[in-house]
C-alpha cells in the first residue's frame, strides 16, 4: 500500500507540474541582433567619487594617521597624551605663516630619562592592520639643542597589545623627514599608534604618517588596494571627480580647489569637509580633506582603469542649500583661469607652468582630458550666467574639450526645465541630471529617455540611485528592491544609448562607520570591502556595454514594464559577442523564449543572474554574499533561446556569434 502511495504521489506531483508549466504565460522575445540602432559610447557606464562617508581620508586615502600635520580645527583631534613613568607635555600649536598650506606643528617637551612620555594617534575609527604587512612611518620632525631623545613607534590593538614597532634616532636642529618601517604581528581592525619619546628635551613634530606598503599599484603613500580593486572590477568607462557638493562648498572659501591638491603632499592646503557636519543624525566633527587624494591621484586613477578623467569644476557658486554666495560676473575670472589651467595641468606641454608641475609629479605624458563639467547641482540664471561665461572662453581656446553642465538637484521640475531649455540654447556636449529617488520611480521611468530628442544635447545621467526604506544597520538602505529597480531602469539608459552617454551611479563609497549619505555603492570598514546588490548591477551591465544598442520586442514594442519584464540589449563588436539584459520584477518567475534574428549565434551562451526572493535582503561586511552573481550556462537552438528567469532577479546572457 505504501509502494502505491508514494507512486501516486509522485504522479500527481508531476502531472500539477506539467499544469503549472503549460499554464505560464511564455513571453516571446525578438532580438534584432543585425539592426543597430545606436552607438554605446565607450563612457556609458563610469564612477561617480566624492569624498562622502569617509570615502578619501580615513578610506580610499591609505593614510593611517587622523590629523597628521595638526591643522584640524582642533589641532590635537585623534592625539592623546600617554606617559610610562615619565613626564611630559605638549604645545599646541605652533604656527608658522610662512608655511601658509601647513602652518601649524606641535612641541612635545620630555622629562622621561627612564621611562616615556609620547601620544597616540586613534586613526580614523580606529586602524585596519593586517598581519605580516609592512608598515612605513615617517615623521617630520627637529629637536631642540642638547636634547636626547629616542622615540619608539608601535601599533598596539584593541586590548592595549603591541602588532609590531620600530625605533628612530638621530633627530637633529632642523626639520628633517625620518622614515622607518616595520612589520605587523597580528590583523587588528581597531589598531592605534603610539609614539614613545625616551630622554630629555623637546622636538618639534609635524606630517606624522603611518601607511602599508600594499597599496594599490605598490604606489608610496597611495590608496587602498581593495577598495580601488572594486572600483577597477567594475571597468569603469569614466570617473567624475571630486564630486558633488563638496566641488562647491558649504561656502566659496571651502570650495574644492584643485591648485591646493597638487604638488607635495605637506604642501597641499587642508581645508573642512563639507559633509563634516552637513547631516545633523551624522555629524563627523573629524571629518577634514588632506588632499592626499588630490587631482593628479584622480587623473592617475582613472588612466589605470583606462576610464576618461571628468573633474567637476565649482563655478563661482557655494552650496546654494547652504551659505548659497555667488561670485560677480566681473570677478569669475579666476574661476575660468582655474579651468583653462586644469587643462594645462592634464594636457599641456611639459614646458607649461601646469604641465611642468604634472611631469614633476611623475607624469610627463599627458593624462588627454576630454572632458570637464562646470559646476555640480546649481540652479536658476546665476547658475546659467556663470556657465556661458566658463562655456565662451573653454570653447574659444579649447575647441576639443568637451563640456558638461548641470540641470541642477533634480529628475524634473522648475530648476530642472529651466536649466534644459537655457543650455539648449548654448552648447555643452552633455548634461548632468541627478536622481535619488524610490524605486517605484525608477520603475515608472524606464521608459524616461524613449522620447528625448536624439539630435540634442545628451545627457550625462550623473548621480543616481534608488532610496528605499531606512533601516538601522549601516548597509540596510542597499536593499534588492533598490537593486532591481535600478537594473530596470538602466535598460532604459541602455536602450536610449543614443542620448544617454554616461551614466553613474552615486555616491561610490561609504565607511561603515562613517557615514553621512546611503544607499551607496560599496561599503568598507577598516580592513574589508563589499559590494552592494546595486554594485552587482552595476558591475552587470558595465562589463557587458557592447559597442552598439540593438532592439529587443515583444509584439513588436521595447520591453518596458510588461507583465513585469525590462530588457535591452547591445552587440559588442570587438569581441563578437551579444549581450542581452533581462530583469523580472515580479514575484514569480518567467518563461521565455528568445528568437535572435540576424546573426549566427554560437550554440553555448553563459548566464549571469543576481537574484533574491526577499525584496528587502542586503550585503553587509559580515554577510557579503547574500545577494550575489551566480552563473550558468544557456544553449542555443539555432536562433532561439528557452530559459526561465527566476522571480526578482537580474540577467544578463552573454552569446558568442560568428563573424
Ligand atoms: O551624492 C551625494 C550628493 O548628492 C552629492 O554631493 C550631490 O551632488 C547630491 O546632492
Amino acid at each position: 500500500m505504501r509502494k502505491y502511495l508514494k507512486h501516486w504521489l509522485c504522479l500527481f506531483l508531476t502531472v500539477m507540474l506539467f499544469v503549472t508549466l503549460s499554464a505560464q504565460q511564455l513571453n516571446e522575445i525578438s532580438i534584432l541582433a543585425n539592426k543597430p540602432v545606436a552607438d554605446i559610447q565607450p563612457t556609458m557606464w563610469g564612477v561617480f567619487f566624492e569624498d562622502i562617508n569617509f570615502a578619501a581620508d580615513g578610506g580610499i586615502y591609505a593614510e593611517l594617521v587622523k590629523n597628521r600635520s595638526f591643522e584640524f580645527s582642533l589641532p590635537m583631534m585623534g592625539w592623546r597624551q600617554v606617559r610610562q613613568n615619565g613626564n611630559g607635555r605638549v604645545v599646541p600649536t605652533f604656527y608658522s605663516p610662512a608655511n601658509s598650506a601647513n602652518p601649524h606643528y606641535i612641541t612635545v617637551f620630555i622629562d622621561a630619562p627612564n621611562g616615556a612620555f609620547g601620544l597616540t594617534n586613534e586613526g580614523f575609527r580606529g586602524m585596519g592592520i593586517k598581519k605580516d604587512n609592512q608598515y612605513n612611518f615617517s615623521v617630520s620632525a627637529k629637536i631642540s639643542p642638547n636634547s636626547n631623545l629616542k622615540l619608539k613607534v608601535e601599533l598596539l590593538n584593541s586590548k592595549g597589545e603591541i602588532l609590531g614597532g620600530t625605533e628612530l634616532e638621530g633627530f637633529t636642529t632642523t626639520w628633517e623627514n625620518h622614515r622607518t618601517s616595520f612589520k605587523a604581528t597580528g590583523t587588528e581592525p581597531e589598531a592605534l599608534l603610539r609614539l614613545l619619546f625616551t630622554g630629555t628635551g623637546s622636538i618639534d613634530l609635524d606630517m606624522v604618517s603611518l601607511f602599508p606598503s600594499d597599496t594599490w599599484k605598490d604606489r608610496a603613500g597611495g590608496l587602498r588596494k581593495d577598495i580601488v580593486q572594486m572600483i577597477a572590477d567594475l571597468k569603469p568607462g569614466f570617473v567624475r571627480f571630486p564630486g558633488g557638493c563638496i566641488v562647491e562648498g558649504r561656502d566659496l572659501t571651502n570650495r574644492y580647489q584643485w591648485k591646493t591638491t597638487v604638488g607635495p603632499v605637506e604642501a597641499r592646503k587642508m581645508i573642512i569637509n563639507r559633509w563634516n557636519m552637513e547631516i545633523r543624525d551624522r555629524q563627523a566633527p573629524d571629518y577634514f580633506q588632506t588632499f592626499g587624494l588630490g587631482f593628479y591621484e584622480y587623473f592617475q586613477l582613472s588612466e589605470d582603469f583606462g576610464a576618461e578623467p571628468l573633474p567637476i569644476l565649482n563655478c563661482g557658486m557655494s552650496c546654494q542649500y547652504n551659505a548659497g554666495e555667488v561670485v560677480p560676473l566681473n570677478e569669475l575670472d579666476p574661476y575660468i583661469q582655474d579651468a583653462l589651467d586644469l587643462i594645462e595641468f592634464a594636457n599641456g606641454a611639459v614646458t607649461t607652468k601646469w604641465g611642468k608641475l604634472r611631469a614633476s609629479m611623475g607624469h610627463p605624458e599627458p593624462f588627454n582630458l576630454k572632458f570637464i563639467g562646470i559646476g555640480n547641482e546649481q540652479w536658476e540664471e546665476q547658475y546659467i550666467e556663470r556657465y556661458k561665461e566658463f562655456e565662451k572662453v573653454i570653447k574659444q581656446k579649447h575647441p576639443d574639450i568637451k563640456i558638461v553642465s548641470g540641470s541642477g538637484p533634480s529628475s524634473a521640475g522648475r530648476y530642472f526645465e529651466y536649466a534644459w531649455s537655457e543650455l539648449k540654447k548654448l552648447s555643452p556636449a552633455l548634461i548632468d541630471e541627478h536622481y535619488y529617488m524610490p524605486p517605484e520611480w525608477f520603475l515608472k521611468n524606464a521608459n524616461r529617455y524613449d522620447n528625448y530628442d536624439r539630435k540634442s544635447i545628451k545627457v550625462f545621467a550623473g548621480e543616481f540611485a534608488a532610496h528605499d526604506r531606512d533601516t538601522t544597520e549601516s548597509e540596510s538602505r542597499n536593499t534588492w528592491f533598490s537593486a532591481l529597480a535600478e537594473a530596470a531602469f538602466m535598460t532604459g539608459l541602455e536602450r536610449n544609448a543614443e542620448v544617454v552617454n554616461m551614466a553613474s551611479y552615486a555616491p561610490l563609497l561609504a565607511h561603515v562607520d562613517a557615514w553621512q549619505w546611503r544607499p551607496d555603492l560599496i561599503w568598507f570598514d577598516n580592513l574589508q570591502t563589499i559590494g552592494t546588490p546595486n554594485y552587482y548591477v552595476q558591475k552587470m551591465f558595465s562589463t557587458h556595454r557592447g559597442t552598439q544598442v540593438i532592439p529587443v520586442l515583444e509584439a513588436g514594442k521595447p520591453l518596458i514594464g510588461a507583465d513585469s519584464l525590462y530588457a535591452s540589449a547591445s552587440i559588442d563588436k570587438n569581441n563578437a559577442k551579444v549581450y542581452i539584459k533581462l530583469v523580472n520584477v515580479s514575484s514569480s518567475s518567467k518563461n521565455i523564449r528568445i528568437n535572435l534574428e540576424g546573426l549566427s549565434i554560437l550554440k553555448n551562451g553563459e548566464i549571469e543572474t543576481l537574484k533574491s526572493k526577499k525584496l528587502y535582503e542586503y550585503n553587509t561586511i559580515v554577510n557579503p554574499k547574500r545577494v550575489y552573481p551566480a552563473f550558468s550556462t544557456v544553449t542555443v537552438a539555432g536562433r532561439k533561446i528557452s530559459t526561465n528567469l527566476d522571480p526578482r532577479s537580474v540577467n544578463v546572457m552573454t552569446l558568442g556569434y560568428k563573424k
